[in-house]
């Protein structure tokens, strides 16, 4: 099978790694890539990721047989639905289905209609509503700018100043939600129109500091483990979250193909949704899939052609994985610095390249979140002990990681 596989973080790199031990695979093309991977997948660097129409052209002509998208950019931009028409079956929904990402309106909307548990929301048009609202409800309260911000367009404001500055410095329409107390828990799907499988709970660090401080990020860390979801909570997520909004996109002529991604909160009053996202977390999926046992382009493939597999087959260990950032990020931070030790630490735990590049051989930093590691045990404590032992060996000028990631379980 020659396979395309759209996106260049962690991710997809782990995505990609998996891709590639499967029988199934004859070439791998990688677009944009990173520095991972030399000579194993050929990266395709002279392509706009998010314009459908050159994305399918070029892959028709390299005789594409499946096309799988990491980021939500390309989902949004259409590129699924234009592989598709030009006969590629493609991992990933169409621009429509997507909107359950694109749009925290649409995806609002969609809630409340369904009765779909979340938090109580209104929309605004722009600043000044956003003031006057915050204003009303008072703190903690939480802003939320439509479109897609990468988990930076939301402010949970604790204090009544700090919502009226969200507010005010809001660019256009935003949605105002009440705020939720709980903990996080990401809940991945495998979907086929109404049908569908989980994935193994995870759950992301989104915060960049240590103890959940300071601004969000992309994610930090996650950890993945059976053990996250206790009692019938599973059976809950399914039948008052997952069911109906696969049954509502279906009913809508939009049904959801691919990663459908629900972000709960877990609170006194049971799951309530903070978010869709309409792909493989990152860096969730780095965690998932040491847990993972399925040949992944068998599963990828048979889901973009139409189809669901029967079951997916896991390991009962645990996982975690470690982000280390650019220091600065995810404010302004400077690339261009030498990575050491990836040898070293890719002997101990999987290292997945995020934001790196090569130059003249040497992978330096290239982006904000720069290499995430990961791996699998019996338990959270040995996998961190292993984790952070190589994170240890691993350096380059202002790195940062959290050291709490599967703390405290
Ligand atoms: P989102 O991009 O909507 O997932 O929001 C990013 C992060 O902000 C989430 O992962 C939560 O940590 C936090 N958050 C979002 N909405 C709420 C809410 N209603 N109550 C409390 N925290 C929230
Ligand atoms: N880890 C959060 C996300 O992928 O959006």
């Amino acid at each position: 099978m020659r396979v395309l596989l759209i996106g260049g973080g962690a991710r997809e790199h782990a995505l990609a790694a998996r891709i590639l031990e499967s029988p199934l695979l004859t070439k791998l093309y990688w677009l944009p890539g990173n520095a991972a991977l030399e000579g194993q997948a050929e990266k395709v660097t002279n392509l706009d990721p998010c314009s459908g129409p050159e994305v399918a052209a070029w892959a028709r002509a390299q005789a594409v047989d499946l096309a799988v998208i990491g980021p939500e950019a390309p989902l949004l931009a259409g590129v699924s639905d234009c592989l598709e028409e030009a006969g590629i079956p493609c991992f990933g929904p169409s621009r429509a289905a997507a909107r359950l990402e694109g749009s925290k309106a649409f995806a609002k909307e969609l809630m409340t209609a369904w009765s779909i548990p979340t938090a109580r929301y209104v929309k605004v048009a722009g600043p000044r509503e956003a003031a006057e609202t915050v204003a009303r409800w008072g703190a903690p309260v939480v802003i939320k700018a439509d479109g897609l911000a990468a988990g930076k367009g939301v402010t949970v404001a604790m204090t009544g100043e700090e919502a009226r500055q969200a507010a005010l410095t809001l660019s256009g329409p935003a949605v105002i939600e009440e705020y939720l107390e709980g903990e996080e828990l990401s809940f991945m799907v495998l979907a086929q129109g109404r049908r569908w499988l989980p994935l193994v709970p995870s759950r992301d660090y989104k915060r960049i500091g240590a103890g959940d401080t300071g601004p969000n990020t992309g994610g930090m860390g996650a950890v993945a483990s059976f053990a996250l979801l206790g009692g019938d909570l599973h059976e809950e997520i399914g039948a008052r979250i997952i069911a109906p909004v696969l049954a509502a996109m279906a009913e809508a002529g939009t049904p959801f193909k691919g990663v459908l991604y629900a972000g709960l909160m877990l609170t006194g009053d049971g799951p309530k949704v903070l978010e869709f996202n309409a792909r493989f977390g990152d860096p969730e999926t780095q965690a998932i899939l040491q847990l993972w046992q399925d040949d992944l382009l068998a599963v990828l493939a048979e889901v973009a052609r139409g189809g669901l597999p029967e079951k997916l087959t896991w390991s009962r260990e645990e996982a975690l994985c470690l982000v280390l950032a650019s220091g600065g990020y995810p404010g302004p931070f400077r690339r261009g610095y030498p990575i050491q030790g990836l040898a070293a630490a890719a002997r101990q735990v999987k290292v997945y390249h995020g934001g790196t590049e090569l130059r003249q051989g040497q992978a330096v930093t290239a982006g904000g979140r720069v290499l995430t590691l990961a791996a699998a045990a019996e338990s959270l404590a040995l996998v961190r002990e292993r984790v952070y032992a190589a994170a240890r060996t691993v350096a380059f000028t202002d790195m940062y990681y959290r050291t709490d990631i599967g703390a405290g379980f």
